[in-house]
């Protein structure tokens, strides 16, 4: 597996790749989540990019920049292992040259849960995105469901700014206690991660009440609020019960709408999603 640098030399590399290239963005530290991701391109593409760099503008001000963890020899040998042809590798410097001045920025469907608690978090996502797009030029790009807004709004940007690059998305995965795989799960001590269960098992309560019949969505957020709150250690920041595509919240709940959650554990903020669908 190679690893660039700077742009040019990504450009060069590029070069010597078979097409279909398919491209997973990252921000290291990777886990079962990540890799699954490049399985996925592995199937579906001849050639697969992936890039590790933790993006500063999609951080605010009291988020964990510093402390994002990181563990690059870690994530060259997991990348290697599971099949990447090209690794990029761009320092601050080569994506935020000090004469950096233009940004992308998606309207509305940012506005609600993940952008309305985080504010400038999208418009760092989809500027990085855009940018390693521009660099890269996949034919596909793999992005997680576990973070479902984020992949709402690149595919926005994609149809607003006229990529030519399919979006491909993939499953959610889980530890075996269900407790979605996130970098972010390092911070969280013995008790926390024991109490962050409770994030699945609240999706599940939702899911089940869908299943059994329930179409009042603000039942259903209501029911969901309770079941975190039955975990002394966990804080609901926002429940939501909403349109897969605009992200709205519904009143009535219809098939394929999203049920999704950020919950403190501690000072760890963690999200997770499901999908409803008739059983
Ligand atoms: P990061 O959090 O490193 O995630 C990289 C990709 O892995 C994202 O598409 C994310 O949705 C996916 N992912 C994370 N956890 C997952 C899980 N448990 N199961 C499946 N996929 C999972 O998301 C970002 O980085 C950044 O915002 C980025 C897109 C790279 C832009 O900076």
């Amino acid at each position: 597996m190679k690893h660039v640098t700077t742009v040019e030399e990504l450009r060069q590399a590029l070069g010597r790749l078979k097409r279909p290239i398919g491209f997973v963005p990252t921000m290291g530290f990777l886990h079962a989540g990540h890799i699954s991701l490049v399985e996925l391109a592995r199937k579906q593409s001849k050639s697969v990019v992936a890039s590790i760099f933790v993006n500063p503008s999609q951080f605010g001000p009291d988020e964990d920049l510093e402390a994002y963890p990181r563990d690059l020899p870690r994530d060259q040998a997991l990348l290697k292992k599971a099949g990447v042809d090209l690794l990029w590798l761009p320092t601050p410097n080569v994506i935020y040259p000090p004469d950096f001045q233009t940004w992308v920025e998606v309207e509305e469907v940012t506005q609600m849960l993940e952008g309305a608690q985080r504010p400038g978090h999208f418009r760092g996502v989809t500027t990085v995105v855009a940018k390693l797009f521009n660099a890269v030029q996949p034919d596909t790009a793999y992005f997680g469901q576990k973070d479902a807004q984020q992949v709402a709004v690149i595919r926005q940007m994609v149809r607003d700014l006229n990529f030519a690059i399919d979006i491909a998305v993939g499953e959610t995965i889980r530890e075996e206690d269900g407790l979605a795989m996130s970098s972010r799960n390092s911070y969280l001590n013995a008790e926390e991660r024991q109490a962050a269960t409770i994030l699945h098992k609240t999706l599940e309560v939702g899911k089940q009440a869908y299943e059994v019949g329930e179409r009042d969505a603000q039942k259903l957020r209501e029911l969901m609020r309770e079941m975190i709150d039955t975990e002394p250690l966990a804080i609901a920041q926002y429940v939501s019960c909403a349109h897969p595509g605009s992200l709205k919240e519904l009143d009535q709940i219809t098939e394929g709408a999203l049920l999704s959650m950020a919950v403190y554990l501690g000072k760890t903020r963690l999200i997770d999603n499901v999908v409803l669908s008739e059983v």
